[in-house]
Protein backbone atom coordinates (compact mmCIF):
# COMPACT_ATOMS: atom_id res chain seq x y z
CA UNK A 1 0.00 0.00 0.00
CA UNK A 2 1.29 3.16 -1.25
CA UNK A 3 1.78 5.81 2.14
CA UNK A 4 -0.88 7.90 0.69
CA UNK A 5 -4.88 6.35 0.91
CA UNK A 6 -7.27 7.88 -1.80
CA UNK A 7 -10.30 7.68 -0.33
CA UNK A 8 -13.99 8.68 -1.75
CA UNK A 9 -16.18 10.61 0.88
CA UNK A 10 -20.04 10.74 0.85
CA UNK A 11 -21.92 12.98 2.79
CA UNK A 12 -25.13 10.40 3.42
CA UNK A 13 -26.76 13.83 5.52
CA UNK A 14 -26.08 17.39 6.42
CA UNK A 15 -22.60 16.48 7.91
CA UNK A 16 -20.40 19.01 7.35
CA UNK A 17 -17.40 18.33 5.19
CA UNK A 18 -15.07 19.87 7.76
CA UNK A 19 -15.86 17.39 10.28
CA UNK A 20 -14.76 14.97 8.15
CA UNK A 21 -11.78 16.64 6.90
CA UNK A 22 -10.59 17.35 10.75
CA UNK A 23 -11.61 14.08 11.32
CA UNK A 24 -9.10 12.79 8.62
CA UNK A 25 -5.97 14.83 9.99
CA UNK A 26 -5.59 18.28 9.14
CA UNK A 27 -2.05 17.02 7.19
CA UNK A 28 -3.73 14.29 6.07
CA UNK A 29 -2.04 11.10 5.16
CA UNK A 30 -5.59 10.35 3.07
CA UNK A 31 -5.95 12.19 0.04
CA UNK A 32 -9.89 12.58 -0.91
CA UNK A 33 -10.00 11.90 -4.98
CA UNK A 34 -14.23 11.82 -4.86
CA UNK A 35 -16.69 13.87 -3.04
CA UNK A 36 -20.03 14.11 -2.90
CA UNK A 37 -22.75 15.99 -0.49
CA UNK A 38 -26.07 15.21 0.44
CA UNK A 39 -27.61 17.40 -2.14
CA UNK A 40 -25.63 15.68 -4.81
CA UNK A 41 -28.69 13.63 -6.62
CA UNK A 42 -25.81 12.00 -9.08
CA UNK A 43 -23.89 11.13 -6.31
CA UNK A 44 -22.98 7.00 -7.86
CA UNK A 45 -21.02 9.46 -10.07
CA UNK A 46 -17.98 9.99 -7.72
CA UNK A 47 -17.67 6.24 -6.90
CA UNK A 48 -15.92 5.30 -10.54
CA UNK A 49 -13.01 7.48 -9.31
CA UNK A 50 -9.62 5.20 -8.96
CA UNK A 51 -9.06 4.98 -5.03
CA UNK A 52 -8.41 2.96 -1.80
CA UNK A 53 -11.50 3.12 0.10
CA UNK A 54 -14.93 4.63 0.01
CA UNK A 55 -16.06 6.64 3.30
CA UNK A 56 -19.66 7.01 3.83
CA UNK A 57 -20.54 9.77 6.56
CA UNK A 58 -23.55 11.08 8.30
CA UNK A 59 -24.40 12.70 11.23
CA UNK A 60 -27.11 9.38 12.22
CA UNK A 61 -27.45 6.42 10.57
CA UNK A 62 -30.38 6.12 7.38
CA UNK A 63 -31.59 4.32 4.56
CA UNK A 64 -30.15 6.61 2.81
CA UNK A 65 -26.49 5.49 4.56
CA UNK A 66 -27.27 2.18 3.77
CA UNK A 67 -27.96 2.21 0.62
CA UNK A 68 -24.99 4.56 0.17
CA UNK A 69 -22.69 1.77 1.52
CA UNK A 70 -24.25 -1.02 -0.30
CA UNK A 71 -24.31 0.84 -3.96
CA UNK A 72 -20.19 1.37 -3.01
CA UNK A 73 -19.49 -2.42 -1.89
CA UNK A 74 -21.31 -3.41 -4.85
CA UNK A 75 -19.65 -1.54 -7.57
CA UNK A 76 -16.53 -2.84 -6.59
CA UNK A 77 -16.70 -5.24 -3.90
CA UNK A 78 -12.69 -5.53 -3.68
CA UNK A 79 -12.98 -1.75 -2.54
CA UNK A 80 -13.19 -1.45 1.64
CA UNK A 81 -15.98 0.86 2.68
CA UNK A 82 -16.06 2.40 5.94
CA UNK A 83 -18.98 4.42 7.65
CA UNK A 84 -18.07 7.25 10.14
CA UNK A 85 -20.69 8.30 12.18
CA UNK A 86 -21.55 10.90 14.84
CA UNK A 87 -23.91 8.99 16.80
CA UNK A 88 -23.23 6.22 19.04
CA UNK A 89 -22.47 2.98 17.34
CA UNK A 90 -24.43 0.45 19.80
CA UNK A 91 -26.70 -0.78 17.48
CA UNK A 92 -25.46 0.35 14.26
CA UNK A 93 -22.60 -1.68 13.64
CA UNK A 94 -24.71 -4.70 12.78
CA UNK A 95 -26.76 -2.77 10.19
CA UNK A 96 -23.93 -1.08 8.55
CA UNK A 97 -22.22 -4.54 8.41
CA UNK A 98 -25.45 -5.91 6.79
CA UNK A 99 -25.06 -3.40 4.68
CA UNK A 100 -21.80 -4.13 3.45
CA UNK A 101 -19.25 -2.08 5.60
CA UNK A 102 -16.18 -3.43 6.69
CA UNK A 103 -15.98 -1.02 9.44
CA UNK A 104 -17.41 1.69 11.52
CA UNK A 105 -15.62 4.72 13.21
CA UNK A 106 -17.57 6.27 15.31
CA UNK A 107 -16.73 10.38 15.61
CA UNK A 108 -15.12 11.74 17.69
CA UNK A 109 -11.37 10.46 17.08
CA UNK A 110 -7.74 10.91 16.75
CA UNK A 111 -6.70 10.87 12.93
CA UNK A 112 -4.10 8.17 13.82
CA UNK A 113 -6.92 6.21 15.40
CA UNK A 114 -8.75 6.58 11.97
CA UNK A 115 -6.21 6.38 9.66
CA UNK A 116 -5.46 2.75 11.32
CA UNK A 117 -8.74 1.58 10.93
CA UNK A 118 -8.68 2.31 7.13
CA UNK A 119 -5.13 0.86 6.54
CA UNK A 120 -6.54 -2.08 8.43
CA UNK A 121 -9.72 -2.59 6.27
CA UNK A 122 -7.26 -1.73 3.07
CA UNK A 123 -4.99 -4.69 4.11
CA UNK A 124 -7.67 -6.86 4.79
CA UNK A 125 -9.83 -6.25 1.60
CA UNK A 126 -5.98 -6.83 -0.07
CA UNK A 127 -5.53 -10.36 1.53
CA UNK A 128 -2.15 -8.39 2.02
CA UNK A 129 -1.71 -9.93 5.32
CA UNK A 130 -0.59 -7.11 7.16
CA UNK A 131 -2.06 -3.68 8.75
CA UNK A 132 0.40 -0.72 7.88
CA UNK A 133 2.62 -2.80 5.99
CA UNK A 134 3.45 -4.99 8.96
CA UNK A 135 4.33 -8.38 8.90
CA UNK A 136 1.22 -10.67 10.52
CA UNK A 137 2.34 -13.12 13.06
CA UNK A 138 0.85 -16.95 12.46
CA UNK A 139 -2.21 -17.41 14.39
CA UNK A 140 -2.70 -21.41 16.07
CA UNK A 141 -6.39 -22.50 17.04
CA UNK A 142 -5.94 -24.85 19.03
CA UNK A 143 -9.36 -26.95 18.99
CA UNK A 144 -11.00 -30.37 20.36
CA UNK A 145 -14.87 -30.88 19.67
CA UNK A 146 -15.35 -32.89 22.64
CA UNK A 147 -15.16 -31.33 26.30
CA UNK A 148 -12.43 -32.65 28.88
CA UNK A 149 -10.60 -33.17 25.59
CA UNK A 150 -7.07 -31.26 26.47
CA UNK A 151 -7.29 -28.02 25.19
CA UNK A 152 -6.59 -25.66 27.39
CA UNK A 153 -3.81 -28.04 28.62
CA UNK A 154 -2.59 -28.25 25.32
CA UNK A 155 -2.70 -23.99 24.90
CA UNK A 156 -0.65 -23.21 27.52
CA UNK A 157 2.34 -25.66 27.20
CA UNK A 158 2.49 -24.79 23.59
CA UNK A 159 2.41 -21.37 24.96
CA UNK A 160 4.84 -21.41 26.93
CA UNK A 161 7.05 -23.67 25.39
CA UNK A 162 7.47 -21.12 22.66
CA UNK A 163 7.83 -18.05 24.71
CA UNK A 164 10.66 -20.37 26.52
CA UNK A 165 11.90 -20.01 22.43
CA UNK A 166 12.07 -16.73 22.89
CA UNK A 167 8.97 -16.14 20.98
CA UNK A 168 7.11 -12.95 21.60
CA UNK A 169 3.19 -15.22 22.29
CA UNK A 170 -0.13 -13.63 22.74
CA UNK A 171 -2.61 -16.61 24.55
CA UNK A 172 -6.27 -16.06 23.72
CA UNK A 173 -9.32 -17.68 25.86
CA UNK A 174 -11.73 -18.06 23.52
CA UNK A 175 -13.73 -20.35 26.10
CA UNK A 176 -16.12 -17.43 26.47
CA UNK A 177 -18.12 -18.47 29.39
CA UNK A 178 -15.91 -21.08 31.33
CA UNK A 179 -12.54 -20.38 30.02
CA UNK A 180 -10.14 -21.19 32.71
CA UNK A 181 -7.04 -19.81 30.90
CA UNK A 182 -6.19 -17.93 33.74
CA UNK A 183 -6.47 -20.47 36.47
CA UNK A 184 -4.29 -22.73 34.52
CA UNK A 185 -1.41 -20.06 34.32
CA UNK A 186 -2.30 -18.59 37.89
CA UNK A 187 -3.15 -15.27 37.37
CA UNK A 188 -5.55 -13.42 38.33
CA UNK A 189 -8.12 -11.81 35.63
CA UNK A 190 -8.19 -8.13 36.22
CA UNK A 191 -8.44 -7.27 32.74
CA UNK A 192 -10.45 -9.67 30.39
CA UNK A 193 -11.75 -9.60 27.20
CA UNK A 194 -14.83 -8.20 28.41
CA UNK A 195 -13.01 -4.77 29.27
CA UNK A 196 -11.88 -4.90 25.82
CA UNK A 197 -14.75 -5.37 24.28
CA UNK A 198 -16.61 -2.52 26.26
CA UNK A 199 -13.73 -0.33 25.19
CA UNK A 200 -14.07 -0.92 21.87
CA UNK A 201 -12.20 0.08 18.93
CA UNK A 202 -9.96 0.77 17.34
CA UNK A 203 -7.73 -2.09 18.99
CA UNK A 204 -4.28 -0.38 18.73
CA UNK A 205 -1.37 -1.76 20.31
CA UNK A 206 -1.81 0.41 23.10
CA UNK A 207 -5.14 -0.64 23.93
CA UNK A 208 -4.54 -3.91 23.54
CA UNK A 209 -1.18 -4.22 25.65
CA UNK A 210 -3.42 -2.37 28.29
CA UNK A 211 -5.89 -5.33 28.54
CA UNK A 212 -3.10 -8.56 28.34
CA UNK A 213 -1.83 -9.83 31.74
CA UNK A 214 1.89 -11.08 31.64
CA UNK A 215 2.54 -14.58 32.54
CA UNK A 216 6.20 -14.68 34.27
CA UNK A 217 6.76 -16.81 30.61
CA UNK A 218 6.32 -14.13 28.94
CA UNK A 219 3.62 -14.88 27.33
CA UNK A 220 0.85 -12.09 27.02
CA UNK A 221 -2.81 -13.79 27.79
CA UNK A 222 -6.03 -12.28 27.11
CA UNK A 223 -8.68 -13.63 29.41
CA UNK A 224 -11.89 -14.65 28.91
CA UNK A 225 -14.53 -12.72 30.85
CA UNK A 226 -15.10 -13.58 34.13
CA UNK A 227 -18.97 -14.34 34.01
CA UNK A 228 -20.66 -16.21 32.14
CA UNK A 229 -23.36 -13.48 30.93
CA UNK A 230 -20.47 -10.97 29.69
CA UNK A 231 -19.76 -13.16 26.84
CA UNK A 232 -22.78 -11.95 24.60
CA UNK A 233 -20.62 -8.70 25.10
CA UNK A 234 -17.87 -10.38 22.61
CA UNK A 235 -18.87 -9.26 18.84
CA UNK A 236 -17.30 -11.47 16.01
CA UNK A 237 -16.06 -8.28 14.22
CA UNK A 238 -13.87 -6.74 16.77
CA UNK A 239 -12.83 -10.20 17.57
CA UNK A 240 -11.37 -10.21 13.98
CA UNK A 241 -10.26 -6.44 14.65
CA UNK A 242 -8.10 -8.08 17.54
CA UNK A 243 -6.34 -10.71 16.02
CA UNK A 244 -5.59 -8.87 13.30
CA UNK A 245 -3.77 -6.16 15.31
CA UNK A 246 -2.40 -8.61 17.78
CA UNK A 247 -0.85 -10.54 15.04
CA UNK A 248 1.21 -7.71 14.20
CA UNK A 249 2.75 -7.26 17.55
CA UNK A 250 3.97 -10.68 18.27
CA UNK A 251 5.63 -13.76 16.65
CA UNK A 252 2.49 -16.04 16.76
CA UNK A 253 -0.87 -15.65 18.08
CA UNK A 254 -2.24 -19.03 20.03
CA UNK A 255 -6.12 -19.50 20.47
CA UNK A 256 -7.90 -21.54 23.58
CA UNK A 257 -10.81 -22.42 22.11
CA UNK A 258 -14.52 -24.11 24.11
CA UNK A 259 -15.55 -27.48 22.84
CA UNK A 260 -18.23 -27.39 19.66
CA UNK A 261 -17.46 -24.93 16.23
CA UNK A 262 -19.32 -21.94 17.49
CA UNK A 263 -19.68 -18.85 15.76
CA UNK A 264 -16.58 -17.51 17.57
CA UNK A 265 -14.47 -20.74 16.87
CA UNK A 266 -15.79 -20.55 13.10
CA UNK A 267 -14.76 -16.88 12.92
CA UNK A 268 -11.35 -17.81 14.47
CA UNK A 269 -10.52 -20.85 11.95
CA UNK A 270 -11.17 -18.98 9.31
CA UNK A 271 -8.54 -16.44 10.23
CA UNK A 272 -6.18 -18.97 11.41
CA UNK A 273 -2.88 -19.95 9.80
CA UNK A 274 -2.65 -23.55 11.36
CA UNK A 275 -5.17 -25.68 13.87
CA UNK A 276 -4.47 -28.26 16.48
CA UNK A 277 -6.89 -30.78 16.62
CA UNK A 278 -6.67 -32.98 20.03
CA UNK A 279 -8.58 -36.55 21.00
CA UNK A 280 -8.07 -38.73 23.53
CA UNK A 281 -8.75 -42.60 23.21
CA UNK A 282 -12.20 -43.41 23.76
CA UNK A 283 -14.48 -43.71 20.61
CA UNK A 284 -16.73 -41.49 21.33
CA UNK A 285 -13.78 -38.75 21.61
CA UNK A 286 -12.44 -40.38 18.56
CA UNK A 287 -15.84 -39.75 16.51
CA UNK A 288 -15.47 -36.30 17.74
CA UNK A 289 -11.97 -35.61 16.21
CA UNK A 290 -13.09 -37.30 13.28
CA UNK A 291 -15.99 -35.18 12.66
CA UNK A 292 -13.78 -32.00 13.33
CA UNK A 293 -11.03 -32.89 10.80
CA UNK A 294 -14.09 -33.76 8.28
CA UNK A 295 -15.57 -30.52 9.30
CA UNK A 296 -12.08 -28.46 8.78
CA UNK A 297 -11.70 -30.08 5.47
CA UNK A 298 -15.00 -28.60 4.27
CA UNK A 299 -14.02 -25.56 4.88
CA UNK A 300 -11.16 -26.04 2.96
CA UNK A 301 -8.16 -26.17 5.50
CA UNK A 302 -5.28 -27.64 4.37
CA UNK A 303 -4.23 -30.68 5.92
CA UNK A 304 -1.02 -30.83 6.50
CA UNK A 305 -1.47 -26.98 8.40
CA UNK A 306 -3.88 -29.31 11.24
CA UNK A 307 -1.64 -31.03 13.81
CA UNK A 308 -3.18 -34.14 15.57
CA UNK A 309 -2.07 -34.50 18.82
CA UNK A 310 -3.71 -37.79 20.73
CA UNK A 311 -3.62 -37.04 24.60
CA UNK A 312 -4.16 -39.99 27.22
CA UNK A 313 -2.67 -41.86 24.36
CA UNK A 314 -1.11 -44.29 26.96
CA UNK A 315 -4.34 -45.16 28.30
CA UNK A 316 -5.11 -48.69 28.01
CA UNK A 317 -8.67 -48.71 27.20
CA UNK A 318 -8.59 -51.75 24.26
CA UNK A 319 -8.13 -49.25 21.35
CA UNK A 320 -4.23 -49.46 19.73
CA UNK A 321 -2.64 -46.47 17.86
CA UNK A 322 -3.59 -48.40 14.72
CA UNK A 323 -7.09 -48.36 15.80
CA UNK A 324 -6.77 -44.59 15.89
CA UNK A 325 -5.23 -44.59 12.47
CA UNK A 326 -8.18 -46.52 10.90
CA UNK A 327 -10.87 -44.54 12.78
CA UNK A 328 -9.36 -41.16 12.05
CA UNK A 329 -7.60 -41.62 8.35
CA UNK A 330 -4.26 -40.48 9.82
CA UNK A 331 -1.60 -41.14 12.47
CA UNK A 332 -1.49 -38.29 15.31
CA UNK A 333 1.40 -36.07 15.04
CA UNK A 334 1.94 -36.00 18.91
CA UNK A 335 1.05 -37.88 21.35
CA UNK A 336 0.53 -36.65 25.18
CA UNK A 337 0.62 -39.27 27.87
CA UNK A 338 -1.19 -39.68 30.68
CA UNK A 339 0.52 -38.28 33.70
CA UNK A 340 -0.42 -37.48 37.57
CA UNK A 341 1.67 -34.47 37.46
CA UNK A 342 -0.98 -32.25 34.42
CA UNK A 343 -3.61 -32.08 37.17
CA UNK A 344 -0.97 -30.79 39.84
CA UNK A 345 0.38 -28.76 37.30
CA UNK A 346 -3.10 -27.12 36.65
CA UNK A 347 -3.65 -26.99 40.15
CA UNK A 348 -0.50 -25.13 40.57
CA UNK A 349 -0.95 -22.54 37.73
CA UNK A 350 2.37 -24.03 36.49
CA UNK A 351 2.29 -25.39 33.04
CA UNK A 352 4.46 -28.61 32.98
CA UNK A 353 6.87 -27.32 29.97
CA UNK A 354 8.14 -24.66 32.57
CA UNK A 355 7.50 -26.96 35.75
CA UNK A 356 8.44 -30.37 34.92
CA UNK A 357 10.78 -30.17 32.06
CA UNK A 358 12.03 -33.42 31.94
CA UNK A 359 8.77 -35.09 32.11
CA UNK A 360 7.02 -37.13 28.96
CA UNK A 361 3.87 -34.61 28.32
CA UNK A 362 6.93 -31.47 28.83
CA UNK A 363 8.38 -32.99 25.82
CA UNK A 364 5.58 -33.90 24.15
CA UNK A 365 4.54 -30.22 24.02
CA UNK A 366 8.14 -29.19 23.16
CA UNK A 367 7.60 -31.23 20.32
CA UNK A 368 4.22 -29.87 19.16
CA UNK A 369 5.89 -26.08 19.73
CA UNK A 370 8.49 -27.61 16.85
CA UNK A 371 5.77 -26.94 14.73
CA UNK A 372 5.66 -22.99 14.79
CA UNK A 373 8.66 -22.14 16.78
CA UNK A 374 10.84 -19.78 14.68
CA UNK A 375 14.00 -20.45 16.05
CA UNK A 376 15.40 -22.95 18.37
CA UNK A 377 17.02 -22.10 21.80
CA UNK A 378 19.30 -25.07 21.83
CA UNK A 379 19.90 -28.02 18.79
CA UNK A 380 19.81 -27.78 15.23
CA UNK A 381 17.86 -24.97 13.50
CA UNK A 382 14.28 -26.21 12.81
CA UNK A 383 12.51 -24.42 9.81
CA UNK A 384 9.52 -22.19 10.94
CA UNK A 385 6.29 -24.65 9.78
CA UNK A 386 3.54 -22.55 10.19
CA UNK A 387 1.51 -22.33 7.56
CA UNK A 388 0.52 -19.52 5.65
CA UNK A 389 -1.43 -20.54 3.24
CA UNK A 390 -4.45 -19.50 1.30
CA UNK A 391 -7.58 -21.30 3.02
CA UNK A 392 -11.29 -20.84 1.49
CA UNK A 393 -13.24 -18.55 4.35
CA UNK A 394 -16.22 -20.28 5.42
CA UNK A 395 -17.66 -16.69 6.75
CA UNK A 396 -16.95 -14.88 3.27
CA UNK A 397 -18.33 -18.12 1.40
CA UNK A 398 -21.43 -18.03 3.45
CA UNK A 399 -21.56 -14.08 3.14
CA UNK A 400 -21.91 -14.70 -0.63
N1 LIG B 1 -2.66 -36.15 29.72
C1 LIG B 1 -3.28 -35.86 30.85
N2 LIG B 1 -2.92 -36.43 32.01
C2 LIG B 1 -3.53 -36.12 33.17
N3 LIG B 1 -4.52 -35.22 33.27
C3 LIG B 1 -4.93 -34.61 32.14
C4 LIG B 1 -4.34 -34.89 30.88
N4 LIG B 1 -4.95 -34.14 29.96
C5 LIG B 1 -5.89 -33.40 30.59
N5 LIG B 1 -5.88 -33.68 31.91
C6 LIG B 1 -6.75 -33.08 32.93
O1 LIG B 1 -8.07 -33.05 32.41
C7 LIG B 1 -8.70 -31.84 32.73
C8 LIG B 1 -9.29 -31.22 31.47
O2 LIG B 1 -8.23 -30.72 30.66
P1 LIG B 1 -8.41 -29.34 29.88
O3 LIG B 1 -9.00 -28.33 30.78
O4 LIG B 1 -7.14 -29.01 29.23
O5 LIG B 1 -9.49 -29.79 28.81
P2 LIG B 1 -10.30 -28.85 27.81
O6 LIG B 1 -10.38 -29.57 26.52
O7 LIG B 1 -9.73 -27.50 27.80
O8 LIG B 1 -11.71 -28.82 28.52
P3 LIG B 1 -12.96 -27.86 28.14
O9 LIG B 1 -13.55 -28.42 26.90
O10 LIG B 1 -13.86 -28.00 29.32
O11 LIG B 1 -12.40 -26.49 27.96
C9 LIG B 1 -7.69 -30.93 33.39
O12 LIG B 1 -7.96 -30.84 34.74
C10 LIG B 1 -6.36 -31.62 33.17
O13 LIG B 1 -5.55 -31.54 34.28
MG1 LIG C 1 -10.65 -25.63 28.14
Amino acid sequence: MSDQIRAIVILADETNRQVVDSALGFESSVEVVGYSDSLDQDWQHVLSEPSDIVIVACDSYSDRAAHMIDRAAKQRPDRPVVLMSQSSPNGLLRQAFEAGADDVVALPQAPEAIRFVLEKVIARRKGSGSVAGKPTAPLVCVLGPKGGSGKTLTSTNLAVALARRDMNVVLIDLDLQFGDIGLALGLSPTRTMYDLMKAGPPFDHEKLERHLIQHSSGVKVLVAPTRPDHASAVSIDYLRDVYASLRTMSDIVVVDTPPGFTPEVIATIDVSTSAVMIGMLDSLSLKNTKLGLETLDLMGYPTESVALVLNRADSRVGITHDDVTAIIGRPPDVLIPSDREIPRSVNEGTPVVASRERSAPAKAFRELAERYAKAPVRGPAVPAAANTGDKKSLLARRRR
